[in-house]
């Protein structure tokens, strides 16, 4: 039987968020950001080990305890210069057997319900490709010049925001990464292979902390959890 794993990116350096502490680490309703994170996806018994892949050089990491976790709970010094080549060299490390599934996860995805993942889990599990969480647009797109003005209007029709957890086999994501290495999420890689995963719908909580602003939504909408 095939288990499941989780790996959460967390080796960026948030340039958006404009603060000299990476953005995972920001303190964001009285921890730093990535424990939300990892809360939810170590809180699911589903999933046997959660893998956080860090910069080699994190000096941030061991300032926080994270004991509470235990061994499910798995560090991995190996992040690379892009999310990509962080996910892969996680996989690399992590040494699992190929048909296992990975959910791959942004750290800095905090908000991430019980629900949604294991809805996620549940639809992924029995399909072929694998799926991701992802939200139909609901607002009308422009397309934009240099000058921020309207060049036009673009359809939305069948057009989906994605989110994380992402969940594909460890085999075909090894084989995807490592052929498409500029990917800015993981189902893009497995897309580039000729597959066509699931979209698992979601919510607009489940957002991306990106800029400053994005902190007091997520700090209001972890507070409404409680
Ligand atoms: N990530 C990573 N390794 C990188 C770049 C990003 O592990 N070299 C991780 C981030 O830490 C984050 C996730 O990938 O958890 C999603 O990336 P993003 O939100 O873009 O974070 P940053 O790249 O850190 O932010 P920015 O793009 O604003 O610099
Ligand atoms: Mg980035």
């Amino acid at each position: 039987m095939s288990e499941i794993f989780a790996l959460v990116p967390a080796a960026g350096c948030g340039s958006r968020m404009g603060s000299e502490l990476p953005k995972q680490y920001l303190q964001l309703a009285g921890q730093p950001m990535i424990y939300h994170a990892l809360l939810t996806l170590c809180a699911s018994s589903d999933v046997k080990t959660v893998f956080v892949v860090l910069a080699p050089h994190d000096m941030y990491w061991h300032g926080y305890d994270w004991s509470l976790f235990g061994d499910k709970l798995q560090p991995l010094f190996c992040g690379g210069a892009t999310r990509a080549e962080s996910v892969l060299n996680g996989l690399m490390a992590a040494e699992l057997e190929l048909d296992d599934w990975l959910l791959v996860h942004d750290a800095a995805r905090p908000c991430l319900s019980h629900k949604q993942l294991a809805h996620l889990i549940e639809v992924s599990r029995d399909d072929e490709v694998g799926g991701i969480l992802a939200v139909p647009v609901a607002d009308t797109l422009k397309r934009a010049d240099a000058e921020c003005r309207i060049v036009q209007t673009e359809n939305r029709e069948g057009v989906w925001q994605a989110q994380t957890p992402q969940m594909f086999r460890t085999g075909l994501l090894l084989q995807a990464l490592r052929s498409a290495p500029n990917v800015t999420d993981d189902a893009s890689a497995v897309e580039a292979l000729g597959f066509h995963p699931k979209l698992v719908t979601s919510s607009a909580s489940n957002f991306k902390v990106t800029y400053p602003q994005d902190i007091e939504l997520a700090e209001l909408l972890l507070a409404n959890r409680k």
